[in-house]
């Protein structure tokens, strides 16, 4: 099982004193590159239908930086507007009624922290909402909280809304990689998509600690919403830290290990990670889409094929399953955070 790990809404609220649970060692917090690769790509995606040039800046995207941000992405503002609310809602109720939909020792769903699995881990200054939203008929409802009241019809319309969008960039991603849609959109069908909510309370000792450890995302691909104007997630170029500037509205897409996987290395899955302020208070919404259980995580086959020749897979195949049993260990070493 998993250890128990405080809750940090609570703590930040009754001491200004950061447990040393939370420091991170010197070396642990490099600083940001200055300025030096300016910012992630931005793609506009009711452009993609129209030209190849918008679709050559998804491709380099993908392969350069494994991290782009995407609008006109066709989810209307109010239902972000809408989640936004809801979430905030939820994070402001008591620790009591929010303890209603507490996480199990057993797994990572419901309200609680990021699992930790020895007492000498660093902690992450940050408490989450985790819920599975796909497959409908397997959705734990103990996890969905029924205040706001609203809250269990909006995860669920959030949760279609950008399974839409995450199905259009597939498609894009697979002219762009030159294989059949259908290929790339069917590993994902009744796949696994769930939605994690953070909430990073405003924190003393804002440079010494992160809400999120550095890692990189196990899954197929995360769509991230951020819900306030708190700055903090920052992805890894060339062995240096890039602050990401959130444009309003936009998602933040990244490249998660499982689609590298698929695309046996020329999409890259980044590490990152989310640091706090001192000030403020940060919430984020994180969406994951993952391949229906039952199928391989392995390179396309039709990618293998290259000029006619055929080109050895850079990645052993694995069923989903073991992926996720294996993903899950390898946080057993505390450097990959996986989610
Ligand atoms: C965040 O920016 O708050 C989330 C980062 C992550 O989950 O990787
Ligand atoms: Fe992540």
């Amino acid at each position: 099982g998993y250890l128990p790990v405080p809750n940090v809404q609570e703590l930040a609220a009754v001491s200004k004193d950061v447990s040393a649970r939370y420091i991170r060692p010197e070396r642990e917090l490099e600083q940001v590159a200055a300025g030096e690769f300016g910012q992630i790509p931005v793609i506009d995606m009711s452009k993609l239908q129209v030209g190849d040039d918008e679709l050559a800046k998804l491709h380099s995207a993908c392969k350069e930086w494994g991290f782009f941000q995407v609008i006109n992405h066709g989810v209307a503002e109010q239902v972000i507007t809408k989640m936004a609310e809801d979430v905030q809602h939820f994070f402001s109720l008591s620790l009591e009624e929010k303890m209603e939909y507490a996480q199990l020792s057993t797994g990572i769903e419901g309200y609680g922290q990021a699992f930790v699995f020895s007492e000498k881990q660093t902690l992450d200054w940050g408490d989450m909402l985790y819920i599975n939203a796909t497959p409908v008929h397997e959705r734990k409802m103990r996890f969905w909280p029924r205040n706001p009241s609203s809250f269990r019809a909006t995860l669920d319309q959030y949760a279609a809304e950008l399974e839409k969008a995450a199905r259009s960039l597939l498609i894009s991603m697979s002219r762009n990689l030159e294989v059949e849609p259908e290929k790339l959109l069917n590993l994902f069908n009744d796949g696994e998509q769930s939605l994690r909510m953070n909430y990073y309370p405003p924190c003393e000792q804002a440079s010494k600690v992160t809400g999120v450890a550095p890692h990189a995302d196990g899954t197929g691909l995360t769509l991230l919403t951020r819900l306030n104007q708190a700055q903090g997630l920052q992805v890894r170029k060339e062995g240096k830290w890039v602050p990401i500037d959130p444009l309003p509205g936009a998602f933040i897409v990244n490249i998660g290990d499982i689609l590298e996987i698929i695309t046996n290395g020329e999409y890259k899955s980044i590490e990152h990670r989310a640091l706090v302020n001192d000030r403020n208070e940060r919430l984020s919404i994180a969406s994951f889409h993952d391949p229906n259980m039952d199928v391989m995580i392995e390179p396309m086959s039709d990618l293998l094929v290259k000029d006619q020749k055929k080109q050895a897979p850079n990645y052993k195949s694995i069923s989903h399953r073991d992926y996720k049993k294996i993903s899950r260990n390898m946080k057993l070493d505390g450097k990959d955070g996986g989610f």
